[in-house]
């Protein structure tokens, strides 16, 4: 048995709890037994000997002491031994039974009945049980004239007691024993799953991290830490699976450009070669090394953000000037495919000046890479619609400061009338290097980590991003950012 285990540690408790319960029932019993026998047989002397006392009288001092109580009291006093004294502690009478010996009185007692007191006393020295004494005294006009002393055997009280206390220490013991077998045995049985548990547990690498532990039907404590047990093992899968998924296409990714490289490098070193032939290659290669560190660049914000390494700068961001500075430049990448980028009128007055509180440079790559993906995936011809507005949850009222609250998001939507994107590939945009069409992303130099970085900038700034669409009609990306309110208005009485 193992010493530090649950198991023994929860039997121990249980056994010394149980003890502790026992031995304090036991005491309690054995020590009220006690007493109320040991009051018993007091009240029966004292009673005796009150009745001795008043009745005691002339008769009782002749002899046949024993004939002259019965016949006086019309009772025979079993198993009582008594003995009349004169004032000045004089043997008189006594019971037959008494024989030759003589019922001791202590000097404190005889003390006692002189100031008219009554005195119990156990005594030992006679026979082999002890012997339980009153000595009662009788007083005539404050004169004490006799002393009567009736003794009884205390051998049934110490009997029954000792009776009793062999019983408890045999009973005592034996119900911790099978109260520890028991408890072990409760304890084991508690404890089982928690034991499959663990070894399922220590089975479980990141090569097996399909493998589930067998779930209870009982829904108690065990089977809850089972089910957490499972989930986390879900997530851990998940997240492996994600990590090799990631991985794989990262090293996919790259290989591509790097075979490209590598090609055309190997063919332009065939033979010599013009000049202006030379320059074209190097060109060629200038942009798949272009499109290589550009991968690396966004992995390596990816695994940034996702170890929580990246700070964000945050400031009051002008929302509708910052998008119409953005849209300006785009503008310039949509000319070529001839794409018109406009950013809606606001409808209410409210709506021409949203702030929110973010970093800039991330939310202008945010919205970059919304519109670049408008770009991109836009027939010539088309346009993008840009549109803001705000929408509040809950408005406080101006405080004695003047200061109005609002709580809300701002909403800007970016809006295409590209080539849409299909239902079942809505939610697979966001994660990583994933493409509807790859050969035609990767024609437009994409590999797909684009929204995945927009969907962490807009998570960093605790906002929500998603997407509406319908294939050949457009898209709409919908980003929600936390509205930043801290304009301070005069109050109209003021
Ligand atoms: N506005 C859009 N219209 C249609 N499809 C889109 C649009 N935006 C994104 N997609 C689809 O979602 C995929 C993922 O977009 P994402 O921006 O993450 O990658 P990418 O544009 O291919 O490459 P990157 O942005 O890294 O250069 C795109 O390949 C494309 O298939
Ligand atoms: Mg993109």
């Amino acid at each position: 048995m193992d010493f530090r285990s649950l198991r023994f540690k929860l039997t121990l408790w249980y056994v010394f709890i149980l003890g502790i319960l026992l031995i304090s029932f036991s005491s309690f019993l054995y020590f009220t037994l006690s007493r109320s026998l040991h009051r018993d047989v007091d009240n029966k002397l004292r009673s005796l000997a009150e009745m001795i006392a008043s009745e005691s009288s002339a008769p009782l001092l002749g002899f046949g002491f024993d004939q002259t109580f019965e016949a006086a009291m019309n009772l025979k006093p079993v198993g009582k031994f008594i003995q009349v004294l004169d004032e000045s502690g004089r043997i008189g009478r006594k019971s037959e039974n008494l024989k030759s010996i003589q019922l001791p009185i202590s000097l404190q007692a005889l003390r006692n009945a002189s100031k008219g007191m009554i005195t119990y006393e156990t005594n030992r020295s006679i026979g082999n049980a002890p012997l339980r004494i009153i000595t009662y005294p009788v007083t005539e006009q404050n004169q004490v004239t006799k002393i009567i002393q009736v003794a009884s055997s205390l051998e049934v009280v110490e009997d029954a007691l000792n009776t009793l206390l062999i019983l408890l220490l045999i009973t005592v013991p034996s119900v911790l024993l099978i109260a520890s077998l028991g408890g072990q045995f409760l304890a084991h049985k508690a404890l089982k799953p928690v034991d499959r548990i663990t070894q399922a547990a220590r089975m479980i690498t990141s090569q097996n991290l399909n493998q589930r532990i067998q779930t209870l039907k009982v829904k108690d404590e065990i089977s809850r830490l089972i089910d957490t047990f499972n989930d986390m093992i879900s997530r851990l899968d998940q997240s492996f699976r994600q990590i090799k998924q990631f991985t794989t296409d990262a090293s996919h990714e790259l290989k591509t450009p790097l075979t490209i490289l590598k090609g055309e490098v190997e063919v332009a070193l065939r033979r010599k070669r013009e000049p202006h032939e030379y320059e074209q290659i190097l060109e060629s290669n200038l942009e798949e090394i272009n499109r290589m560190s550009k991968i690396v660049e966004d992995l390596l914000l990816l695994s940034k953000a996702d170890i929580g390494e990246i700070r964000l700068n945050k400031e009051d961001i002008p929302l509708n000037r910052f998008i119409y500075g953005i849209t300006e430049q785009m503008k310039i990448l949509a000319q070529p495919k001839n794409i018109q980028i406009e950013v809606a009128n606001h409808h209410s007055e409210r709506d021409a000046d949203i702030h929110i509180l973010g970093d800039p440079l991330r939310i202008r790559e945010l919205f970059i890479n919304l519109i670049e993906n408008g770009i991109k995936y836009t027939e010539e011809g088309g346009n993008i619609l840009i549109t803001l507005s705000r929408e509040v949850i809950e408005q406080t009222n101006a405080n004695h400061l003047g200061e109005t609250r609002t709580n809300g998001f701002a909403k800007i939507i970016v809006k295409d009338t590209g080539i849409g994107i299909a239902k079942e590939d809505q939610e697979k945009i966001f994660r990583r290097f994933f493409r509807v069409d790859k050969a035609r992303s990767r024609e437009q130099g994409g590999s797909g980590l684009g929204l995945s970085i927009c969907k962490w900038i807009v998570e960093a700034h605790q906002g929500e991003i998603s997407v509406e669409s319908e294939p050949g009609k457009g898209s709409s990306f919908i980003v929600k950012l936390p509205l930043y309110s801290h304009q301070t208005k005069p109050l109209a009485n003021y």
